[in-house]
């Protein structure tokens, strides 16, 4: 089974290219940009909170437009080796800009890398740009605002970090501004979060997100399952990183939602914390559902129907 899912060719839409950075890229880019990391692990942690402190100290060694190219090149490379064809993928630019580092720094490096990801892999790719909820929501539409020159290379805004407290509410007219942009729209409504299914709810019924990340939790309301059904959003889930922030990969989960017929996809969250890539997550579920090849065909075309990819890159990788 492991031969066929490597074999299949697969789309990752849950990846957010900061936690892509493993161990060894980190040090050399710490050492080359003279940065000091904290000498606490940053691969440890247990819940979402602690996970994110690691995450954002991590990044702090991407400075300089190559530090982002070798960043999201090495993931394209490593994403092609598991037949990955179609990426689209996360950056949380206020990790950065908050940092003083410019906008178009970190989108350059990020463009540069998916033409040659292109050209040389036969990887298609774009990206959707994240906002940080635990921040102001003026933050997030000065960062909208900032990246309007370069609306040509995102195809969709995203709202990721720390859940608790921080609503889709909070960022409704940020996301109402990004859709008349010509933006598509989704949002994290993590797992197991507080007020999980009203979060859920806001972003389906409230904001209008074309998609949810995570989501589990919508089991939880039968009706809002039937809506997302009624309008085919796509639940991209992201099971060995539930182990990590959670109390288990949730493929219990996973199973009802394949039943019910929603849209749901396998993805990888953070693949250099939760030590797996696309590959690694779907022999998980595989392994824990005893998933047909029928059903891990299903999961592809899920991906693909849920996915922001054009008509002619759509037909290529289907
Ligand atoms: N940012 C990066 N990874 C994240 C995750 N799993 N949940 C929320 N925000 C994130
Ligand atoms: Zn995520």
């Amino acid at each position: 089974m492991e031969d066929f899912i490597r074999r299949m060719p697969k789309s990752e839409l849950h990846l957010h290219i900061e936690g892509t950075l493993e161990p060894g890229l980190r040090d050399r880019l710490a050492a080359r940009n003279g940065v000091t990391l904290p000498s606490r692990p940053a691969y440890d942690f247990h819940d979402l909170t602690s996970f994110l402190v690691g995450y954002y100290e991590g990044m702090s060694v991407l400075v300089h437009e190559p530090d982002f190219y070798e960043l999201a090149y090495a993931y394209f490379e490593k994403a092609a080796a598991q037949g990955v064809v179609y990426a689209e993928i996360f950056f949380d630019p206020q990790g950065h800009t908050s940092r003083g580092i410019p906008f178009g720094t970190v989108i350059r490096g990020l463009r540069r890398a998916q033409l040659d990801a292109r050209r040389v892999l036969g990887l298609h790719s774009q990206l959707i740009m994240c906002f940080l909820r635990d921040f102001q929501a003026e933050y997030a539409m000065a960062t909208l605002l900032e990246s309007l020159p370069y609306k040509d290379w995102i195809v969709g805004v995203g709202l990721d970090s720390d859940e608790r407290g921080n609503p889709p509410s909070k960022f409704a007219a940020v996301f109402a501004r990004a859709r008349q942009e010509g933006y598509l729209l989704t949002m994290h409504c993590d797992v197991d979060q507080q007020d999980a299914v009203q979060h859920i709810r806001q972003a389906v019924m409230d904001i209008g997100v074309d998609r949810v990340d995570h989501g589990v939790n919508i089991l939880e309301d039968s009706e809002l399952v039937a809506e997302v059904k009624r309008r085919g959003i796509g639940l991209t889930l992201c099971p060995v990183s539930n182990r990590f922030v959670t109390d288990g990969t949730k493929s219990a989960e996973l199973r009802r939602l394949l039943d019910e017929g929603v849209r749901v996809t396998v993805n990888s969250d953070d693949p250099a914390y939760f030590t797996a890539y696309v590959l690694e997550n779907l022999v998980t579920v595989q392994q824990e559902l005893d998933l047909t090849r029928d059903e891990l065909v299903t999961l592809q075309r899920n991906a693909i129907e849920a996915s922001w990819a054009p008509p002619a890159v759509r037909q290529e990788v289907l």
